[in-house]
């Protein structure tokens, strides 16, 4: 089998690498780019210090701060009209998934044209727009180094994943000090989001020798570090892990990509808007549990990588084990179950046929070890609502 890989061009890794902003634009050979971020990130200090950086450097920008939470088409729309007149040649993504993600869509939509829609998965994207230059502030997503972006298509309610070469970008700083003021919630969600993707990686078909290394990996430091990430937000040690760990781990799905536990959220997302990283995390126990028949082996190495299982234990200690700690990790991280959360039973229920139908649609659940009929995905969204 070849595996073919999909990474950015150049990366600066690191406490403090947010100051090579500047040099990696000239690096590139840009010189006037549009940032994209969100109303937080323009007010906390985070944008002032990188315009900073680039006044200094006498780089001329212009901000587009409207991203929203679960980026929608109408943003990204508004965001490409912007891009198209202001004669810039590059973007510079500054924020969680949602900043990255509408940056990478913005690219594509001003180059290509047409609607958000016509480049949903598997469709191809013809042309690659402006590059983007991605600074993420979560330990999550991993959208800095994907070659995917998601977004919200407001008129039918979809959570569309949009995939190609087009939207990996073409630079990332990955700077973990962005990180050390993210609240407890935030740390949370997105790191069970970075490890769902690690997981989803190592067992999913599309793996190859090449993804498993960064998927076990990130799975390490990952679940060695997340609740002290949580517990003491200005360890410097355990967020330096899981900036790593997010990074490492989008670099392993976005090659190998992810499959039913992602296929099965964003739906959950979309109808109730439920953060990303939490619907996965409401997701991934059980789905490891139906999955696990399909790739025993696969699944006892994530135990192992995780630290939860000894190297010299069998298979089906170790899933247990691993089982016990994805369930266990959702207790400490108080990870809500979606009828706690306050999703309608009603509602749920009456969406779930859609549901699983977009689920299957995305492609995802394809990727995954136990390829679920639409039944058995309403049956496990039934088993995990609580
Ligand atoms: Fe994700």
């Amino acid at each position: 089998m070849v595996a073919t890989i999909t990474t950015p061009r150049l990366m600066a890794v690191g406490g403090g690498a947010l100051a090579e902003l500047p040099g990696i634009l000239q690096r590139l050979g840009l010189a006037r780019p549009l940032i994209v971020t969100d109303p937080y990130i323009s007010s906390c200090g985070i944008l002032e210090r990188a315009t900073a950086l680039l006044d200094h450097a006498q780089i001329r920008w212009e901000v587009f701060a409207d991203t929203v939470p679960d980026p929608t088409t109408p943003v990204v729309e508004a965001g490409a009209l912007i891009l198209a007149v202001g004669g810039f040649d590059s973007l510079v993504a500054i924020g969680g998934g949602s900043s990255i993600d509408t940056a990478k869509a913005m690219s594509v939509l001003a180059a290509n044209g047409g609607r958000m829609r016509d480049y949903k998965a598997p469709a191809d994207i013809p042309k690659a727009g402006l590059p983007v230059v991605a600074i993420p502030t979560t330990a999550g997503t991993g959208s800095e180094v994907t070659r995917f972006t998601v977004i919200t298509d407001t008129e039918t309610d979809e959570k569309m994943l949009v995939a190609g070469l087009a939207c990996c970008p073409t630079a990332a700083i990955v700077d973990y000090e962005l990180t050390l003021t993210m609240p407890l919630r935030l740390t949370a969600d997105t790191g069970l989001d970075s490890l769902t993707h690690a997981i989803e990686a190592y067992v999913s078909r599309r793996a190859s020798p090449y993804t498993d290394g960064l998927a076990r990996n990130a799975m390490g430091l990952i679940a060695r570090h997340i609740r002290t990430a949580c517990a003491e937000p200005d360890n410097h040690q355990a967020r330096e892990a899981m900036m790593l760990g997010a990074t490492t781990a989008g670099m392993a799905f976005s090659n190998a990509s992810v499959a039913l536990v992602h296929g099965m959220s964003r739906p959950i997302g979309a109808f109730f808007h439920v953060p990303h990283g939490l619907s996965n995390a409401m997701l991934l126990p059980e789905i490891t549990a139906f999955s696990v028949p399909a790739a025993l082996d696969r699944y006892a190495d994530c135990a192992r990588a995780m630290g939860v299982a000894d190297e010299g234990e069998g298979s089906q200690g170790a899933v247990a084990r691993l089982l016990d700690e994805l369930r266990r990790l959702n207790q400490d991280l108080k990870v809500p179950t979606p009828r706690e959360w306050g999703i309608d039973p009603g509602r749920y229920e009456e969406l779930l046929p859609v549901m699983a139908n977009q689920a299957l649609a995305s492609g995802s659940p394809a990727n995954n070890p136990m390829v679920p009929t639409s039944d058995e995905i309403i049956d496990l969204y039934r088993r995990v609502y609580g």
